[in-house]
């Protein structure tokens, strides 16, 4: 067919504007088309939570091939720097395309505020209303609606010890209880070691939390977040004064500057023997090729599995929702899952994931979520409001340059008054 003149000006014209759209597509978030570049917002910057997230970004690009993973991460542990940018960025209406929450009460600060959007109908689409245990479904739902796509299980009550370090000073086992602990903190010290290694408030404050799990029992434990369990009873007395004890064994002029990783350097260098932290330690270890370490639940914790999830969510005004929405499939994928933990040191939050798949940790911290008591975690955000983890942390770190037992209690009740669920 001949086309006539005036015809093939206007084929041409519309393939000018088609080409035209095409490249903008293609040159990211310009021009009317639809954006490509989808910015993950996190604080896994460095070492094993690097390396996790490196994971889940090589999942995405398979399974999002028309979007564009960037980074958005802000280095600190546990989000000590980057929940204040984003809480920011977030009042200015500026947010980035997802961010990661915890699962619990850290999540539902988001859900209140009217910051992010309910996933229901995702979850349908997507096949993940039966992926996840349901008591976890349950700490991302609110009023029936479900806000974001967990992407594992991490545990927090975990203790990590140079092998070398320890056998130097005769321990040849690990304590299963705060007096056996005791003893072998002593036996690190007769040698010139630091005992315990420590960082700054969110640090100090998983710490604490061990303690009162030893203290109090796992149900009493959970108690203290519920509103069953008093702050100003006899037994969070007696923590409190067995966590003092713990602070005279640890690294009393850096603690209250060191990040986790700093602590975990001590670990790493021989210079100390133990250290409390969650189980991206074993992850980030690995990444830094660090082998000589052995680990166990917190002495006095028993069966008990102090739980954190991370989730990632699609905040109220993403500028690239589609995009966002192919990054949380791919989260909650079994083959997302699989290429984010096996280097994070977390387990899948899917539950249909194979152990054997898993680093030797990951396979026996599979077995104890299903077999041991599970309590939350306020440091991590599934315990206590984001509210109350702040005063939480302010009171360890204060507790840890004046070392007043009494004032930390009372501080530790006012909290409980003022953010508890009424
Ligand atoms: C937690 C987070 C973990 C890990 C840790 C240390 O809050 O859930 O994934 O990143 O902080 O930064």
């Amino acid at each position: 067919m001949r086309l006539t003149g005036r015809l093939a000006v206007a084929v041409v014209g519309v393939s000018a504007l088609l080409a035209a759209a095409a490249c903008s597509s293609d040159s990211g978030t310009s021009g009317s088309s639809a954006p490509k570049e989808v910015e993950v917002f996190t604080w896994w910057a460095d070492g094993g939570e690097k390396a996790g997230l490196d994971g889940l970004v090589s999942a995405f690009a398979t399974d999002c091939a028309n979007f564009t993973f960037v980074n958005g991460a802000i280095a600190g542990g546990a989000g000590s720097n980057a929940k204040q940018v984003l809480a920011s960025r977030l009042t200015q209406s500026d947010p980035p395309d997802t961010f990661q929450a915890h699962a619990g009460a850290e999540l539902t600060d988001y859900i209140n505020a009217g910051q992010i959007e309910d996933l229901s109908q995702e979850y349908k689409d997507w096949g993940l209303t039966n992926a996840f245990p349901k008591g976890l479904i349950d700490n991302l739902t609110v009023d029936g609606k479900i806000y974001s796509v967990p992407a594992n299980i991490h545990r927090a009550n975990v203790l990590w010890g140079n092998k070398t370090v320890l056998a130097g000073a005769g321990i040849t086992q690990n304590a299963t209880t705060l007096d056996g602990f005791f003893a072998d903190l002593e036996k690190l010290k007769a040698k010139g070691v630091t005992p315990l290694a420590l960082g700054k408030d969110w640090t100090q404050l998983m710490l604490f939390e061990s303690v009162l799990i030893s203290d109090l029992g796992a149900d009493k434990f959970t108690g203290l977040w519920n509103g069953t369990t008093k702050w100003d009873s006899a037994d969070v007395t007696k923590a409190i004064g067995d966590y003092s004890k713990l602070l005279s064994y640890t690294n009393k002029d850096t603690r209250d500057t060191f990040d986790w990783t700093d602590a975990e350097k001590l670990i790493m260098d021989g210079k100390a023997g133990y250290q409390l932290m969650g189980d991206w330690e074993a992850a980030d270890l690995d990444a830094k090729k660090f082998t000589d370490y052995n680990y166990t639940v917190f002495p006095g914790n028993g069966q008990t599995f102090q739980w954190l999830a991370d989730s990632f969510v699609l905040p109220k005004g993403a500028k690239n929702p589609e995009g966002t929405k192919c990054w949380l499939k791919t989260v909650g994928s079994a083959a997302g899952q699989q290429a984010f933990n096996t280097k994070k040191g977390s387990i899948p939050a899917r539950t249909d994931a194979t152990a054997s798949a898993f680093p030797a940790y990951q396979q026996a911290a599979i077995g104890d979520w299903k077999s041991q008591k599970q309590v939350p975690s306020c440091a991590h955000g599934s315990a206590c409001s984001q509210g109350w983890q702040g005063a939480l942390g302010s009171a360890m770190g204060k507790f840890s340059s004046d070392g007043n037992a009494t004032a930390l209690q009372a501080a530790l009740v006012a909290a409980a008054g003022q953010f508890a669920k009424k």
